[in-house]
């Protein structure tokens, strides 16, 4: 049974996952926060953030589903530690552990700025709607990077919605379900012919905005459509800010921060030293050796 490194394990699409994948792979899941592994997995503590713990986390596993990061639009410097700093960590570290089939989770904020009226497949410019969306374009193209000069296996999932139901009329384009995710998730461990690929994660939708046919061409044949929930989404949907409504992104063009669903852990300020003890530190620092030319 292979081994799956799930990064950012915690999170909605990490729940689902561990929930469909449950049996078919031997789980590691890792996460910033503690999680408790339920049979059939194992867990590493770790901050994408930080490459030693990366290291430990992607040693001896046979494939990386990296979800862990910043997952709404938010303060650059979070965006930079979780998901430039973190992205970068998690294809080096996999690269030096010798493992060659990393599945990273993009987004259709990558390309948000396209209009509700166009339809895109996987070889369009990219277009992002936010910082956010900036980010998951970086993660595209290192991982490029990665399969061009390392010969790594790169399969970038363009996440549109994961969730049990569509929620607003965007989601009735965008939406997937867990099992459609698991069964894409599912190509990217096991196609043999994977070098790298750019497909969209979304379901069977009816009212979609994606030419999903490299998906299609790698086997993914999703099984729920957005319709059968339309009617219920619609009655209760209110009209939004205009700029909103004319872009596939939807809010992320005009908002500079959305609520993140999961909320990092506050790290502990490290305790202030008594004031005698910080004197006699000042007093012990030695002098810094010259540079070597
Ligand atoms: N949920 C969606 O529909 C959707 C859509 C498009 C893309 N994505 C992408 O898929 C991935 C998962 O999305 P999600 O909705 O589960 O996100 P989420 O916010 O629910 O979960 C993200 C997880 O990453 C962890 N994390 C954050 N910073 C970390 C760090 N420095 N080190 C280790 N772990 C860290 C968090 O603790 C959390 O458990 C994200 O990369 C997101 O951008 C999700």
């Amino acid at each position: 049974m292979k081994t799956v490194l799930i990064t950012g394990a915690g999170g909605g699409v990490g729940t689902h996952l561990r929930q469909q994948l449950a049996g078919k792979y031997a789980l590691r899941l890792s996460d910033l926060r503690r999680l408790k592994p339920e049979p059939g997995e194992t867990f590493v503590q770790a901050d994408i953030a930080n490459l030693d713990d990366m290291l430990r986390a992607t040693k001896g596993v046979d494939a990386f589903v990296h979800l862990g990061g910043y997952s709404v639009e938010g303060a650059w410097k979070d965006i930079l530690n979780a998901n430039i700093v973190g992205c970068y960590n998690a294809f080096e570290a996999a690269r030096r552990n010798g493992v060659k089939r990393i599945l990273f989770a993009t987004s259709n904020h990558a390309v948000g700025f396209y209009r509700r009226d166009q339809v895109i497949d996987h070889r369009v410019y990219i277009k992002p709607d936010s910082r956010y969306g900036v980010s998951k374009v970086f993660g595209e193209a290192l991982g490029s990077l990665y399969a061009d000069k390392y010969a790594m296996e790169v399969f970038c999932m363009r996440i549109g919605n994961v969730g049990t139901v569509p929620i607003d009329k965007r989601r009735l384009s965008i939406w997937i379900s867990p099992r459609d995710i698991a069964q894409l998730v599912t190509i990217g461990i096991e196609h043999p012919d994977i070098r790298f690929e750019i497909v969209y994660g979304v379901s069977n939708n009816r009212r979609t905005w994606y030419d999903n046919s490299n998906a299609t061409r790698l086997g993914y044949s999703p099984v729920d459509d957005s319709e059968t929930y339309a009617a219920q989404v619609l009655a209760r949907e209110r009209a939004g800010d205009p700029r909103a409504e004319i872009y596939q992104g939807g809010a992320f063009v005009h908002s500079e921060k959305v609520d993140n669903p999961t909320p990092l852990p506050r790290r502990r300020a490290a305790p202030a030293a008594p004031r005698a003890v910080a004197r006699k530190a000042t007093s012990k620092v030695k002098k810094k050796a010259p540079a070597k030319k």
